[in-house]
């Protein structure tokens, strides 16, 4: 019922890849920085049955729609992030890491009523004691709104715009809105990672890209697990509620399939690997699937190169990115076997 994608030649995909720096894109969504506490625990608190954690070094890193923009810019193509900072250290901290990557900071804007968004996870000996999340959740002002829309308008030419919900209130029903008009009057793609809680939003996109979990979520199905007829079932759900050109569903371990509206379904089969850290995998497909298609791809070609990028993240250990060079020598490899 699905049928199994056979990749061109890698010559196809290399010269693709050579036009990713003339890509620009945007990216839209919650802004969430990722602090690690790295430590030892070498007693239990007199104080609580918990263990004590000597902390010996911390490390910040990118995530949420942020996350997507380091892909993007990791891949060599030019990156705006719009969203939502607290005007506190924790905003001037993500702004900083922005710079030092070289993503557009100047659209975001910075709240006096919500913080930074921080994940906090604490890790002994390479297991995580515990973490604390510092969020409020709050939907995006008026005036937000406005300085969002006047900035995107006075952007030169943008060949994407990407949307990373991770449901903390900046994706909100007239921002999606605003951005299927805008995008429609550029003629340029609206690509969409969608949270489940807000999927009403996200009508008559170009693509959406929900894991398999949540697709069944969407559809108001049962998840079940490796079972592509009960995919192909979840997928027409979602067509036919929220009417996307493209749907490309991640399914972990199990790769991807992309549905659409003139093709038939075709799946991606992952190439087994020894996996370490799965959390990211879902920012790489949508980031490298999106630069990849303002590259001049065909979405499933650009859902190949995504599932290389995705199998590679999740092999390295505390890397959430790709280079254009490594996908390149990733596409060498498997499409001359
Ligand atoms: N265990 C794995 N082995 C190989 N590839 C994997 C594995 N897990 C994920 N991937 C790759 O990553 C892609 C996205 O993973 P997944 O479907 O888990 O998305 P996700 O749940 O949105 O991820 P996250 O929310 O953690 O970023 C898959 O389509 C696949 O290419
Ligand atoms: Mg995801």
């Amino acid at each position: 019922m699905l049928r199994h994608y056979i990749p061109p030649k890698a010559t196809y995909f290399c010269s693709a890849i050579d036009r990713f720096p003339d890509v620009s894109a945007v990216v839209v969504g919650d802004i969430i920085l990722d602090v690690f506490l790295w430590g030892i625990v070498n007693r239990i608190s007199p104080e609580a049955p918990v263990p004590v954690v000597e902390i010996q070094r911390e490390t910040r890193a990118l995530g949420g729609a942020a996350n997507v923009a380091n892909n993007i810019r990791a891949l060599g193509a030019s990156v705006y992030l719009i969203g939502r900072i607290g005007g506190d250290p924790e905003g001037q901290t993500v702004k900083n890491l922005l710079t030092e990557r070289g993503i557009q900071s100047e659209g975001l804007v910075a709240s006096n009523r919500c913080p930074t968004t921080v994940k906090t996870r604490i890790i002994a000996h390479n297991q995580q004691v515990v973490r604390f999340d510092r969020e409020v959740r709050s939907h995006l002002t008026d005036r937000e709104m406005k300085s969002i829309a006047s900035f995107l308008e006075d952007l030169p030419a943008i060949d994407v715009v990407i949307v990373s919900d991770y449901a903390k209130g900046v994706v909100t029903p007239d921002l999606m809105e605003w951005l299927r008009s805008w995008t429609a009057r550029r003629n340029i793609p609206l690509v969409v990672d969608p949270k489940v809680v807000n999927a009403s939003f996200f009508r008559d996109v170009t693509v959406l890209t929900p894991n398999h979990v949540e697709a069944s979520q969407i559809a108001g199905m049962t998840f079940v697990p490796e079972d592509d007829e009960h995919l192909c079932d979840v997928a027409s759900r979602i067509m036919e509620k929220l009417r996307c050109q493209y749907l490309l569903i991640t399914r972990g371990p199990g790769g991807m399939s992309l549905f659409s509206r003139e093709n038939s379904p075709i799946h991606l089969p992952t190439i087994a690997r020894q996996v370490y850290d799965v959390t990211g995998a879902g920012d790489t497909v949508i980031a490298t699937l999106s630069v990849a298609i303002c590259a001049g791809l065909p979405v499933i070609h650009g859902a190949y190169l995504a599932n290389l990028a995705a199998g590679h993240v999740v092999g390295e250990v505390g890397t959430a990115v790709i280079t254009a060079h490594r996908l390149k020598e990733l596409v060498q490899r498997s499409c001359n076997r």
